[in-house]
């Protein structure tokens, strides 16, 4: 199985991101949360923050917008040239008409669901998207524990696109570490955030250890 590994750089040293990206080059990409202190009740990067970031760095931007209103907002994000952009399920009006937006702005489109969110939420939409986000913490702070009660979810997310033949991706984001990687890759999760675990240690050697355990 291919294991994609992307940093959060919520964890991050926010007074040196340049040498924090460098330091995750071997990742498969940078993961961005953007927080609008309304949707999460925190507050992180904006846009001409995350236009400097894909600046200054050959790794592609993952972003994950916890925000309100990204049917206004998420296509800005999507005209800076990132990799991915995710929205979230609970925030959207138009999810559908968001997707091609982003796609035809020439990024991976993704929807997010909130630990409380169930899968039907976005059963219907998922062929209109590359990735689906399922959080294993609620979103808003890094160095949470990883919610194992959100396999179910997975593996239910995991057999749906098989049945469909959906090439979406699915990714898991919160408490993400080598203790918890193999159980959300055994549920069928094939992207992986990781902060804390990724930036607690040599980041390098970090991504390393995760990719092995996840295809382990
Ligand atoms: C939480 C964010 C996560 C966070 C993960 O709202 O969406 O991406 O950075 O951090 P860790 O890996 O420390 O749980
Ligand atoms: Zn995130």
């Amino acid at each position: 199985m291919n294991a994609r590994i992307n940093p959060s750089i919520l964890a991050a040293d926010f007074a040196n991101f340049e040498r924090d990206l460098n330091r995750i080059s071997t990742a498969d990409a940078a993961h961005v949360d953007v927080m609008d202190n309304h949707f999460v009740p925190n507050l992180t990067f904006g846009q001409p923050m995350v236009e400097r970031l894909q600046e200054i760095t050959p790794v592609p931007l993952d972003l994950h917008l916890m925000i309100e209103d990204p049917d206004h907002w998420a296509p800005q994000f999507a005209e800076m040239g990132v990799f991915s952009v995710t929205f979230h399920a609970e925030a959207a009006t138009s999810p559908v008409t968001l997707a091609r937006k982003l796609r035809e702005r020439g990024a991976r489109a993704g929807i997010a669901i909130n630990p409380a969110t169930p899968l039907s939420a976005v059963e219907e939409i998922l062929p209109h998207f590359d990735q689906l986000l399922i959080m294993t913490v609620e979103p808003g702070f890094g160095g949470q524990s990883f919610m194992a009660d959100m396999m179910p979810k997975l593996a239910k997310a995991d057999a749906l696109r098989r049945s469909h033949g959906l090439e979406t991706w699915l990714q898991v984001d919160g408490g993400i570490s080598l203790d918890t990687i193999e159980l959300a890759a055994a549920n069928g999760a094939d992207t992986f955030v990781a902060g804390s675990a990724v930036f607690r240690g040599d980041p390098g050697e970090q991504i390393a250890a995760l990719r092995a355990a996840a295809t382990a």
